[in-house]
């Protein structure tokens, strides 16, 4: 990479569910790239603006939190987040964080007072960003691009079971009401609306596992990196 050139980016976006995240995190590891799990701040802002008693709806003081919060995802243990120096992976996890992260992701002002964040995630050796506007909008010049989709009834399935495992009490006709809100908001939403880039491979990860899933980005990255035809090789070395 000479100087001037950018870290390369691996967008992973699609709505929650699919096994973007798990996907985003095996492939980051895999690589020795660095991983930016976006879903995650908007949902730390959301979090930020309950403990300081900001209101949702107050567009400046979402910003102001935005741009000053310390956020920390720990590399050493994937998953482990503090915001201000407090552990709060299991609240950024729950479903009132990922609902009110959707309801604060539709305003334009906070969309952007999160962008310098999401762009500062890209070191060298490269950056796998998951999200739903990573190759859309944050990084649309993205080396490879990939959209992850499931049906509603699938996902809601997957997280029932998920909650259900540990222990948590949900019902699924709930659990599915909530997906398919959160799906129309993140997908009308007049700003950086949930929709495949241009030139994404789209991967309906409904009857396949999470291994299959890798396989198939695996060949997408190695094809890629056949069709620069350089000697540098850019994801993986011959083992693949
Ligand atoms: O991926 P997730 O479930 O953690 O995301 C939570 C919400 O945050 C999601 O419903 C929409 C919003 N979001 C977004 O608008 N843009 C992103 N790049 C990531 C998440």
């Amino acid at each position: 990479m000479d100087e001037h050139e950018l870290p390369p980016v691996i967008a992973i976006d699609g709505p929650s569910g699919t096994g973007k995240g798990t996907i985003a995190q095996l492939l980051a590891t895999e690589l020795g790239w660095h991983l930016l799990d976006s879903g995650a701040l908007y949902r730390i802002v959301g979090i930020a603006a309950l403990q300081s008693g900001i209101d949702a709806a107050d567009p400046q003081g979402l910003c102001s939190l935005a741009r000053t919060m310390r956020v920390e995802f720990s590399t050493l243990f994937p998953g482990s987040i503090t915001l201000d120096g407090k552990e709060i992976s299991a609240q950024v996890r729950l479903e009132e964080s990922g609902a009110m992260a959707s309801r604060i992701a539709a305003i334009p002002e906070l969309r952007a007072a999160l962008l310098q964040r999401q762009h500062d995630f890209r070191q060298p050796p490269g950056l796998v960003a998951d999200g739903r506007d990573m190759g859309t909008v944050v990084f649309p010049d993205a080396l490879c691009k990939f959209f992850l989709t499931a049906s509603p009834e699938t996902r809601a399935q997957r997280r029932y079971k998920q909650l259900k495992d540990k222990e948590v009490n949900v019902s699924l006709p709930a659990l599915l009401r909530d997906i398919q809100a959160r799906d129309e908001r993140d997908t009308t939403r007049a700003v950086s609306p949930l929709k495949p880039a241009k030139g994404a491979l789209i991967i309906d990860t409904g009857p396949l596992a999470i291994e299959q899933v890798m396989a198939i980005v695996r060949q997408e990255l190695v094809s890629y990196q056949d069709s620069r035809k350089e000697s540098r090789q850019l994801f993986f070395s011959d083992k693949h």
